[in-house]
């Protein structure tokens, strides 16, 4: 791991920061003299592995830089991109421009090419999905969508998958009202509310 994390930094880490952690696994974030890393430990990273190699150069997320058995778990290092959670209260955006970007930011994604990809069930009306389209792995940096992050659950599905963590995360994060602007700047067909409520259940968290 410190073999890995030192050729990758090009140096022994300057500082050490605990960035996130979740039920699933544990993130850090290493500054070097020049680089800047994350490290991801989970018990299993190798399909978000494969699926950042895959998506490089088709959907903007971080360079994969080493994947390393330890420790009884997965370990990915992943090249820092610019910018920060799209809720990070430094963006400064209001909960209203917040559900227009997720929405116009998903658009693109689904409108990726997605014919070759090897991950999740290839048939009509399925898209490239991310599989956990919530706010905090949507980066924005100087105000524009940077990155995605966390894309182990990424492939070929539903379109619905991710509008129905879209409107989870917004609600989650903001109370409700926010999904309307979030489908309508995606292009998604007007929904009821009842429909609205019904999708944002599906998240499977
Ligand atoms: N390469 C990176 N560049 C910039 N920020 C990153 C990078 N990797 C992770 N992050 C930050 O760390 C946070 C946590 O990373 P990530 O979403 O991959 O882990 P997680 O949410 O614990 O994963 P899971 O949902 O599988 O449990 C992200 O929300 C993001 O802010
Ligand atoms: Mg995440």
């Amino acid at each position: 791991m410190r073999a890995a994390v030192v050729a990758a930094l090009g140096g022994e880490p300057a500082s050490a920061e605990f960035a996130w952690m979740s039920w699933a696994g544990t993130v850090w974030r290493l500054s070097g003299s020049r680089e800047e890393i994350f490290v991801k430990r989970a018990a299993e990273l190798a399909g978000e592995r494969d699926r950042l190699a895959w998506l490089a150069g088709r959907w903007p997320v971080p360079e994969l830089l080493a994947f390393i058995q330890a420790a009884g778990d997965d370990w990915l290092l992943t090249r820092a991109v610019a910018g920060v959670p799209m809720y990070d209260p430094s963006v400064g955006w209001p909960p209203a421009r917040v559900a227009q970007a997720l929405g116009e930011v998903l658009q693109e994604l689904h409108a990726a090419d997605g014919r070759d990809c090897p991950f999740g069930v290839r048939k009509p009306g399925n898209v490239l999905v991310h599989g956990d389209y919530a706010l905090p792995n949507v980066l924005v940096h100087e105000g524009m969508f940077s990155a995605l992050v966390d894309v182990g659950r990424a492939g070929l599905g539903n379109p619905e998958v991710d509008l129905a963590a879209g409107i989870w995360t917004l609600q989650y994060n903001y109370g409700r009202g926010h999904a309307r602007a979030f489908l309508d700047a995606y292009g998604w067909p007007p929904m009821s509310d009842e429909a609205i409520e019904k999708l944002r259940r599906k998240y499977a968290r």
